[in-house]
């Protein structure tokens, strides 16, 4: 495996690939990589010719100064993880090599209805961030495929809508969830939990599937209460759990429809999402 940091460089091996006929798989990541990212990577190499990754902390989609600085940073274990499952490129720029001082950010406010909920409304500018640093790494890496995992399920929206608009050419994937054995979903965010908060934190994958066999029954409302009520028991504190379109994301109000529960809670000082499609 490449690791490569300068993206003129990186632009360069990729026209190189491209005038060969190879077709690009790309997986953007923020590193501290787990399983659920080495799921992606393998998807993208059963599916594509040359996977590049990047693992790059993007300051643009952080609402806070300390959940930056505490992004878990493990570059090391990165590249032994990346080069054992046989990705090709990791890019991995600088800040300076990204954003230009006092860049302006995209804005997705036009997107939908559908940006301004859930993560839309509980990090603003968050989604910003994302389609401002996405725009930049679909441009340096011109990849054929793109593969982000469902674990963020409002972002992988974001995502389609951003490649609909700009990047028409680009296949977007949205790969399964990877869970512990436990059911807690992996995130890189996990390694922060206190052992305390590491036992209970199963409890938010429980509650998604408990909702999930209450689901189209009459108790239904009552179902969603209880489970509200149970993550909002220190030391859960609940930030959303709502019962959506999978389209749309607007709350449903009957249990006729196709649907989607999203949750976010923090658990101590880490903030954990997750989702079940019903
Ligand atoms: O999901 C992430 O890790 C980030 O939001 C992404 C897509 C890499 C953009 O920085």
């Amino acid at each position: 495996m490449i690791l490569i940091k300068d993206p003129i460089a990186l632009e360069g091996l990729i026209k190189a690939k491209k005038a060969q006929n190879l077709a690009i798989g790309f997986v953007p990541t923020m590193g501290a990589l787990h399983l659920g990212h080495i799921s992606l990577i393998e998807e993208a190499k059963a599916n594509t010719d040359f996977v590049v990754c990047s693992i790059f902390v993007n300051p643009t989609q952080f609402n806070s100064p300390t959940d930056l600085a505490n992004y878990p940073r493990t570059l090391e274990a990165d590249l032994l993880l990346l080069a054992a499952v046989g990705c090709d490129v990791l890019f991995h720029p600088e800040v300076s090599q990204i954003y230009q001082s006092k860049e302006l950010k995209l804005s997705a406010a036009d997107y939908g209805n559908f940006i301004h909920v859930l993560e839309g409304a509980k990090r603003p500018g968050h989604f910003d961030g994302v389609i401002t640093i996405l725009t930049k790494l679909f441009k340096i890496t011109l990849p054929n495929q793109v593969y982000f995992g469902q674990k963020d399920y409002q972002q992988c929206m974001v995502v389609q809508t951003l490649i609909a608009r700009d990047f028409p050419s680009i296949k977007f994937n949205r790969c399964a969830i990877v869970r512990e054995a436990d059911g807690l979903a992996l995130s890189s965010r996990n390694v922060r939990l206190t052992r305390e908060e590491r036992a209970i934190a199963p409890q938010i994958f429980k509650t998604l599937q408990y909702l999930s066999q209450q689901w189209q029954k009459l108790a239904w409302e009552a179902a969603l209460n209880e489970a509200r009520s149970s993550l909002s028991k220190l030391p859960f504190e609940l930030e959303y759990l709502e019962v959506c379109d999978p389209n749309t994301l607007e709350t449903l109000q009957d249990y006729s429809a196709n649907a989607v529960v999203l949750v976010a809670v923090n658990l101590g000082s880490t903030r954990l999402i997750d989702n079940h499609i019903l």
